[in-house]
C-alpha cells in the first residue's frame, strides 16, 4: 500500500567513496495533511485539548527550573505548556519542518528552542536533560527500545521521562477500533502483533507502529527505567455529559501514558 511516510536516499560522493544517507520526509509536511491536522486541533472537542494535554500536563509535574526535552514537539502545544511550568529550558524537536514553522510562528515563549531533529537521531544532541516527554509521537517510531536507550543517554542522573501515546487498543488494527454499537463494547484485531500499520487518518495512509503493552513496558525496564506511574485517561462525568461520543472512551481509552525514571 502507498504511504506518504516514506524515506528517500540521496547518495553523495565523498573522497571516491559512496555515502548513503537517508532522510525522512514526515508526513506532518504533506501540506492536505497538515492543514487536516491544523483543522482538527482547532476543533473545541479535539481530545487532544480534553483529554490528553490536561493528563499528561498533570502526570509530568513539577519541573521548574529544569532542563527539558520535548520529543515530536509538533507545533508546541505541550512545549509552550511546559515552558509555563517554570523550567530552566524547553527545547522541542520534531521532524517536520512545516509543524516546527507553525510553531515558531505562534507564540514561542523565551526559554523555548525548536529544532529539526529526527527522534531517532536525539544522540546527535549534545546537552543533557532533567526531563524528556513526548506527547502522542512514540507510536510513529519503528525501534521503540533504541530510542529508550537513547533517551536514557541524554538524561542526567534523577531523570524522568513521561511520554503519551496511542493505546495499543488502538493502535492493534489497521481500521483502529470500531466501535459501532456502545452497548456492545468493541472488536480488537491482531493485539498479539507487534509491527506496523498502516492507517487511513485525515484522508492519507499514514504510517504507526503498534506494541503491546507488555512490549512498552519491556523496553522501558531493558533500557534502565522504572516505571512510576501509568494512566490510561478517561474523560469526566461533565465532559461525557456535554458529548455522548465520549463513552466509547469508557470501551477503549484513546491514550496510554507512562511516567518512568532512570534506575541506573
Ligand atoms: C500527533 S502530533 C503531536 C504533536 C505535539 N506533541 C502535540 O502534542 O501537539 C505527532 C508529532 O510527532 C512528530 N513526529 C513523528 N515522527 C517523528 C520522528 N521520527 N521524529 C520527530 N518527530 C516525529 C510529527 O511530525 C508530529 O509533529
Amino acid at each position: 500500500m502507498h504511504c506518504l511516510d516514506f524515506q528517500i536516499s540521496h547518495v553523495k560522493v565523498q573522497e571516491g567513496v559512496m555515502m548513503a544517507k537517508k532522510e525522512t520526509i514526515s508526513i506532518y509536511d504533506d501540506e492536505m495533511f497538515f492543514n487536516s491536522y491544523i483543522e482538527l486541533r482547532s476543533r473545541p472537542d479535539n481530545y487532544n485539548d480534553l483529554i490528553e494535554q490536561p493528563n499528561i500536563l498533570e502526570l509530568i509535574g513539577d519541573i521548574s527550573g529544569k532542563k527539558v526535552l520535548d520529543i515530536g514537539c509538533g507545533f508546541g502545544t505541550l512545549t509552550v505548556a511546559l515552558s509555563k511550568k517554570n523550567p530552566m529550558r524547553v527545547l522541542g524537536i520534531d521532524n517536520s519542518a512545516r509543524m516546527l514553522e507553525e510553531a515558531e510562528k505562534q507564540n514561542k515563549p523565551a526559554n523555548v528552542e525548536y529544532r529539526l531533529i529526527d527522534a531517532n537521531d536525539i544522540d546527535t544532541i549534545s546537552e543533557k536533560f532533567d526531563v524528556v516527554c513526548s506527547s502522542l509521537t512514540f507510536h510513529y517510531i519503528k525501534n521503540i527500545s533504541f530510542l529508550f536507550q537513547k533517551i536514557m543517554n541524554l538524561m542526567n542522573e534523577n531523570g524522568r521521562l513521561i511520554f503519551s501515546q496511542e493505546h495499543p487498543i488502538l493502535t492493534a488494527g489497521e481500521m483502529g477500533v470500531v466501535v459501532s454499537d456502545l452497548s456492545e463494547g468493541i472488536n480488537i484485531k491482531n493485539y498479539s502483533i507487534d509491527g506496523e500499520r498502516i492507517v487511513r487518518w485525515l484522508g492519507k495512509d499514514v504510517k504507526k507502529y503498534h506494541r503491546k503493552l507488555s512490549t512498552i513496558i519491556n523496553a522501558l525496564e531493558d533500557n534502565g527505567f522504572s516505571i512510576t506511574r501509568v494512566v490510561e485517561p478517561i474523560p469526566t462525568a461533565e465532559q461525557i455529559e456535554q458529548n455522548k461520543r465520549m463513552l466509547t472512551e469508557l470501551h477503549r481509552p484513546s491514550y496510554l501514558m507512562i511516567s518512568a525514571a532512570r534506575r541506573i
